[in-house]
């Protein structure tokens, strides 16, 4: 069918129609919420480089995940900001069964029993090197550190975690999380696997949050070459394998080509985790009047799902709220 017989702006005539044809639909359900938190009492610490987030002491957590579910949100990530004095090379704190993660999941999940609690595994919060595994002789050890991620991931689970997230990119370490769940009787415990996970600039902010920059180096040797598409998609289908639940690329933007390729390769649910850099881009760009933030926003989040993503980790979750009630 060519013109005039076909007229592509007859579907664009106005908004009613529009909306009616539109192929994507971006809502509640479809967003993972990161949240930072702290130790102490009653506190909340703006972020710089992310304006409108906060890092929450544990008991204001507790209520700010309460607040998101009554919005309608389905689900939280957690991350930890561990104090120097309890890092170490080998994750120990990490193991602790009364830490500040998994003391936080068990308040929320006794407070939100519905609300869905994922939790990040990854050595970079209580390491004195800022990275996601043990360190021998500047190297990231492989296997010592996916039995860390192992046990960690016990810890979380016990605590009564929904999904553990290992964002650590070891190899190998979904299948060894799933053994030591199965074994441990976590049978309906998840796994949410950071498959394809990029080394990027773009964590920039994130890192800022948890003082968890790394102290030599990058992290080069194990999370992804932003040049590459193919290998992206053999992690994923290793993850698949290994009995990763849901899997997820990161970062979003500069990547939306591997979501969609992951997404015709792997039949499991798929997120995209949209990151800090990308946040702090259009916050950056908004307040200098640059861009139009809302409309930035839902482009960007509309975007990520029409690329092929499932479920997005997004932090701009509380202005897509803001925008879309009354
Ligand atoms: C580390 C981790 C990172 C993020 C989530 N988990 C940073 C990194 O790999 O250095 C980044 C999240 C973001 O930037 O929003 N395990």
């Amino acid at each position: 069918m060519s013109f005039p017989i076909s007229r592509f702006r007859r579907l664009r005539k106005n908004e009613a129609i529009r909306k009616m044809v539109a192929e994507t639909r971006i809502g509640i359900d479809d967003f993972i919420v990161p949240i930072f938190i702290m130790e102490g009492r009653d506190q909340k610490d703006p972020i710089r480089s992310m304006p409108g987030y906060y890092r929450f002491t544990r008991d204001l957590a507790v209520k700010e995940a309460g607040k998101l579910y009554h919005q309608g949100i389905k689900s939280v990530l957690l991350f930890v900001k561990v104090p120097d004095a309890k890092k170490d090379n080998t994750g120990r704190e990490a193991l602790n069964p009364r830490g500040l993660m998994p003391a936080t999941v068990s308040d929320i999940k006794n407070a939100l029993p519905e609300l869905c609690v994922m939790t990040d595994v990854a050595l970079d919060p209580y390491s004195s090197y800022g990275h996601d595994g043990i360190v021998r002789k500047k190297e990231i050890l492989n296997d010592p550190t996916v039995k860390v991620l192992a046990e960690m991931s016990l810890v979380h689970a016990a605590a009564g975690a929904d999904f553990v997230a290992p964002s650590d990119m070891m190899d190998g370490r979904v299948l060894k999380i799933r053994e030591a769940l199965e074994q441990n009787a976590f049978y309906n415990t998840g796994i949410m696997s950071y498959s394809a996970k990029y080394s990027s600039c773009f964590y920039g902010p994130f890192r800022d949050v948890l003082d968890s920059a790394p102290a030599f180096g990058d992290k080069k040797t194990y999370q992804m070459d932003f040049a590459n598409s193919r290998e992206a998609i053999r992690e994923a289908l290793s993850d698949q394998e290994e009995g990763a639940d849901i899997i997820m690329v990161k970062p979003a933007l500069a990547y939306l080509d591997i979501i969609s390729q992951i997404k015709q390769s792997v039949n499991v649910p798929l997120a995209a985790y949209n990151v800090s850099g990308e946040y702090a881009m259009v916050k950056a760009a908004a307040k200098k009047g640059w861009i139009d933030e809302s409309r930035a926003i839902m482009e960007i989040l509309t975007g990520i799902k029409r690329a092929g993503a499932d479920l997005i980790a997004t932090y701009f979750a509380y202005d897509f709220i803001r925008m879309t009630s009354g």
